[in-house]
């Protein structure tokens, strides 16, 4: 059957680094699907670049049923760094050559952010190995070029695949959060994955959110004390005396104590790319709501539930689109490049013709531009309404607007 294809007798690899999503096996199944089409036999490299050290942990994904809607990615995940790093400055690269040589792999791709990919690029740039790099990333901070237009104003957005899933779970999150936040008249303050961008914080407003924090904006003593002042109007002037406040796991907060504007972390354990996790700051912002507004808050950490359970249709369609811009990469021999989508756009009008591809080398962070956030008002824009609503639809918000005749007794 693979007689006659263009690639047959060579071998693609593929491998998933960093945090996963629920859209690494969709993106898995859609470019081995297409690469096998092509005629490449098509291998998994297991735990990302983890696999390719020692023996190897290969895998063989040309035949095989694959389940492309389950969340999560197969091949498993690592934080592994192939280049010598302060946690391990063993250089690993002699390894991963050896490797790519001894199981006959032609052409990797690499579906992961910024780490991955960045590691990816250098193979391809030093090494001279044929590399295709796949985006991936719930906290939607992995520069992609996706243009947006909003009345006037284009922004240099950002559509990462994981990202629409993630955002859809943080709405839906918000808005369960509302009912019980109503109910105790209290403030939730919800805290969202995003290390170093607010992109996935925002989408709590879908679910009835409305101030926020992101690590764009430093929160330093004096803005700190302006957004606790604006916490208490935004609580009093609510007639339902509620909030819900989504904040960035990486927001910078500053400590009454030791005077330094800082993130929270959850361990001073750093991983193989340089990373601590974080974790903890809504506990500290709930708190302070409590102590100096007198107003009764509590924290709620949505930790990894944007992170799991299955791909959404924006995401199967989105990393389908992508993989069809892979076969045009493969069919060109274009290596070191990343595909991503040119414009934002909804679901329907995902297709190959919308796509680019960028330079692995111009990928990077790309932090939330500031047409999407008001650092004044502490609130997501218009035009990030916009950016969502394109790929998650309408805020789910719904509303119960009681207000019961008060019984006052007869004389
Ligand atoms: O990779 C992105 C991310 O989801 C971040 O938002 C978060 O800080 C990190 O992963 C946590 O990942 P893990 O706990 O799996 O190391």
């Amino acid at each position: 059957m693979l007689e006659h294809k263009l690639f047959k007798g060579k071998t693609l690899a593929i491998l998933s680094g960093g945090g996963d999503t629920p859209a690494i096996n969709s993106s898995i199944e859609s470019v081995r699907n297409r690469a096998s089409m092509l005629g490449y036999k098509v291998y998994g490299i297991r735990q990302g670049w983890k696999g390719l050290l020692g023996d190897g942990d290969i895998i063989d994904l040309t035949r095989q049923p694959y389940n492309g809607l389950y969340g999560g990615t197969a091949l498993r995940s690592s934080r592994t760094n192939p280049f010598p790093s302060k946690k391990n400055p063993e250089d690993r690269i002699p390894q991963i050559l050896q490797n790519l040589k001894r199981y006959k792999i032609d052409v990797l791709v690499t579906i992961g952010g910024d780490d991955t990919n960045g590691a990816a690029k250098r193979l391809y740039e030093q090494e001279g190995i044929p590399v295709i790099g796949f985006p991936k990333t719930i906290d939607n901070d992995l520069r992609t070029k996706t243009w947006h237009t909003f009345g006037e104003t284009t922004v240099d957005a950002v559509v990462c695949p994981g990202f629409p899933t993630a955002a859809k779970r943080i709405a839906e999150f918000a808005s369960i959060l509302k009912t019980t936040a109503e109910s105790h008249s209290r403030i939730m303050v919800m805290e969202v994955m995003g290390r170093d961008a607010g992109w996935l914080t925002g989408a709590g407003i879908f679910g009835g959110g409305t101030l926020s924090l992101v690590p764009e904006i430093e929160m330093n003593k004096e803005r700190k004390d302006f957004f606790l002042e604006r916490v208490k109007e935004a609580y009093l002037s609510n007639p339902k005396k509620t909030l819900i406040i989504p904040v960035s796991e990486g927001v910078r907060w500053y400590d009454d104590l030791t005077g330094k504007t800082d993130v929270v972390f959850a361990s001073t354990e750093q991983d193989e790319y340089g990373h601590a996790r974080l974790g903890g700051v809504s506990g500290i912002i709930s708190s302070e709501i409590s102590n100096k507004l007198k107003i009764d808050a509590r924290a709620q950490v949505t930790g990894y539930y944007p992170r799991g359970g299955t791909c959404s249709e924006y995401d199967r369609r989105l990393t389908q689109t992508l993989a069809d811009k892979v076969v045009d990469l493969l069919l060109r021999e274009e290596y070191g490049q990343m595909p991503t989508l040119n414009k934002l756009c909804k679901y329907t009008d995902l297709e190959e013709f919308n796509c680019s591809s960028i330079d692995m080398g111009a990928i990077g962070n790309r932090s939330l531009p500031m047409e999407y956030f008001d650092a004044n008002t502490f609130t997501f824009t218009p035009a990030y309404n916009d950016f969502l609503s394109k790929i998650i639809g309408h805020p789910c918000t719904p509303e119960f607007n009681y207000d019961f005749p008060i019984v006052v007794p007869e004389m």
